[in-house]
Parts: structure tokens; sequence; C-alpha cells
């Protein structure tokens, strides 16, 4: 269950146009890049999904996970919110393709010398420079150890349905394929195969996952009233939003929102920059610039309602978090800081799927009252061309 206080310690003014709203909504539901809400992930390939996922998890003591951005972010945000603090998983899952370290890469291609390994290679355009640079490396370090027929067994790639060289590679090939569809764009592509076959292989239950998200679509007059609310703000000065989480293990998540918020939204000179804080810590540095420095932030914070809980002498510590979180809401509006509490009942796995479907839609509701399209990234595209100009990605 998600319930959100957008009220308590937040007195801007919000006022709604509902032939806007009307407007507003119909515009989402027409886009042509609607897919992650009009073309959701059907049982068949959830099926495949799960088929794969588990001849995974039986040859192989790693996967390697290649891509970048929306290929990558949602899919390491929901293994790092679930993982165990210390234990390794059956099969590990290791990310690769978001640096071009030569010393991360070096440690990697040690790592899995005497490991079996599969891969999952991701990219929508299948041109990015980093991913093809990386499965070009990895392929070369398995074809040392796999015959070619073992490798059909152990790449698996998820790109576009017909375009792109990594497309090619299926065709030539004959890898195992998912696809992530034309009108789903990268940061909008968590309940896609991109995200759901790394996710079943370190055992997350996708189906409850997928169940969460097709529930927050629903949240609409939520989404749309948070969104009103994000650019009122924006309008009386506040050009930040720092997402606050009070779970280390959330960090990479407020990763994801930010790739989304500010992806989307960051454009024509618009757009709220997001940040976030892992608290209790970040009390301790920048709490200080949020309650008293330049007064430009506005704070969303994402509050867990655990069901485990610990007692230390009289005090419960899932108590001492809820105070220190009314405490620091209260303090920080001494200072105008307004905050926004979204909480979840649980970290269940349904719950991030709901959470994650409404922080989409309150995304792209906030980008059209912004006036910029949600689903392009032209800064982005530039920075690709300008590596394009310097390094022939074709050559690859
Ligand atoms: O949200 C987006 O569209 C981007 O972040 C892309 O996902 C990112 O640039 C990676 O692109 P691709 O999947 O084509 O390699």
């Amino acid at each position: 269950m998600i319930n959100f206080d957008f009220k308590t310690y937040n007195d801007t003014e919000v006022i709604i146009d509902n032939d806007k709203k009307k407007e507003i909504i119909s515009k989402l539901y027409s886009d042509k890049m609607s897919g992650f809400i009009n073309n959701i992930i059907d049982d068949t390939e959830i099926r495949q999904i799960l088929s794969v996922s588990n001849e995974i998890k039986k040859n192989s003591d790693v996967l390697l996970v290649i891509g970048i951005g929306g290929s990558f972010m949602g899919s390491f945000a929901i293994k790092e919110m679930f993982k165990s603090y210390f234990k390794i998983p059956d099969t590990e899952v290791i990310y690769l393709g978001t640096n071009l370290s030569t010393n991360y890469l070096e440690e990697v291609v040690e790592y899995i010398k005497d490991k079996e390994v599969s891969v999952n290679v991701i990219s929508k355009s299948g041109t990015t420079l980093e991913i093809s640079l990386i499965y070009k490396l990895i392929k070369e370090e398995l074809k040392k150890k796999y015959s070619n027929e073992e490798l059909r067994k152990r790449i698996i790639i998820t790109t576009d349905k017909e375009k792109g060289k990594l497309r090619e590679e299926v065709n030539n090939e004959g890898y195992t394929s998912f696809e992530i569809p034309s009108d789903i764009g990268g940061r909008y592509s968590l309940m896609t195969a991109a995200h759901l076959l790394p996710l079943a292989v370190l055992n997350i239950d996708i189906v409850s996952l997928l169940n969460g998200y097709k529930k927050g679509l629903e949240l609409i007059d939520d989404a749309y009233f948070y969104a009103s609310n994000r650019v009122a703000l924006f309008n009386s000065g506040k050009y930040i939003e720092n997402f606050s989480v009070y779970e280390d293990n959330l960090y990479y998540y407020t990763e994801w929102i930010k790739q989304l918020f500010g992806e989307s939204e960051g454009k024509n000179n618009l757009g709220i920059f997001p940040i976030s804080t892992v608290n209790t810590r970040d009390l301790h540095s920048l709490g200080q610039f949020i309650q008293e420095g330049h007064n430009i932030i506005f704070e969303t914070v994402i509050k867990i309602e655990n069901s485990k809980d610990i007692k230390i002498g009289d005090i419960s510590l899932n108590s001492a978090n809820s105070a220190v979180i009314d405490s620091v809401c209260t303090a920080h509006k001494y200072g105008n800081t307004e905050s926004n509490i979204i909480t979840l009942s649980s970290l269940s796995i349904e719950n991030v799927g709901i959470l994650s479907s409404f922080f989409m839609l309150t995304t792209v509701f906030s980008s059209y009252l912004f006036g910029v399209d949600p689903f392009n990234q032209p800064g982005v595209e530039k920075y690709k061309s300008e590596v394009a100009k310097r390094i022939n990605i074709s050559k690859i």
C-alpha cells in the first residue's frame, strides 16, 4: 500500500485547472511513446523471461549485464533494494557498461576466468558506445572458453525488435533475444525484459512487481497532484528536489528516480534538478544546507513502514526512525524547505512496482506541465553524436 502526504510539511498553493488536466491525461494516453502504460508486457513474455532466467541460474555462477542509462538503472536499483547486505546470491549479477574504466573491466575479466558465465547485453538502439565496446571485450573472453554452440546458450540480447547492430547480431548468430518495444523509452522500460530478466535471475518476484506496477498506473490523480505541486514549487523558486530516504538500500532507487525526472524534464532551460540524500547519514552533512542554505530546495521523503523491529532498551528502532523523519520535516519547514511524504506500508516488491509507475506518471505529467517532451533526450543524443565524430562506432 502507498500513502501520500503533500500537505503537512508543504503549504504550497496548488491550483488544478481541470480542463488542462484532462488535456494532459489524454495526451499521455495518445503519445506515441506511451507504451509504458498502453503496451504492458504479457504473460507469454513473462513466462519466456522466467524460463531463460532458470537456464541462466542452472548453468551460470555469474550473469554479466551490459547496459547503461534506462537499460541499466531500473534493475540495478531494485537489485540493490532487495539484496542481502552480506550474502552473495547463487548466481551473481554483475553490471558493466556504465563506465569505460580499465581498472573495473580488468577486475571483472579476472573475476570471471574460472566461473561459468552468461551475458545479457541490453541496448535499445544497439549503438551505444560503452555497450558495443564492452560486449565485444566480454564476447572475446567467452570465446576463449566456450564453443559457438555453448555461446548460443549463454548470450542473451535485449534490444529493438528490428533495428540496430545488436538485432543484426541476433539474426546472424542465433542468440536468444528479447525486445524493448519501440513505444517504450529507455527510462520507462522497467517493466520490459531489459530489467525483468536480470531481476528474475536474482529471484526477485517479477510477477508481483508487475502487479504492483499495474496498480500504480491507476494513481493518476495523486500523480497529477504531485506533479502540479512540484511545478508550483518550481515557480516559487524551488529548483531542486531532494529525494530523501532512510534505508541505505534505497539509495540506487533514488538514482533511478533522478534519471527519470532529470532526463525527462531537463530541457528548454526548465525542470527541477533531482538530488538525493540517504539519512540519517546525510543529516549530518547536507542536512545543514537543506535546512539553512540557499533556499531553492524542496524534499520528497520516501518512507518505509517496517514490519520487523528491533527494541534497544525501551526504544523501538522503527519508532526512532519515524520520529527522526517527523523531526527533520518539522525542522526543515522552519527553514522554509517543504517536504512531501510518500509512505510504503512495507518494502515489498509489489509496493515498489506501485511506486515506480507512480513516479513515471508524475514525470510525464510534470514534463507536460513544463511544456517539454518527457520521452526524448536531445542533450544525451548530442553527446552521443559528438562521441561518434571521434570514435568510429561502426568499426566495433
Ligand atoms: O532513457 C533513455 O532513453 C536513455 O537513458 C537510454 O536508456 C540510454 O542512453 C541507453 O540507450 P540504449 O539502450 O540505446 O543503449
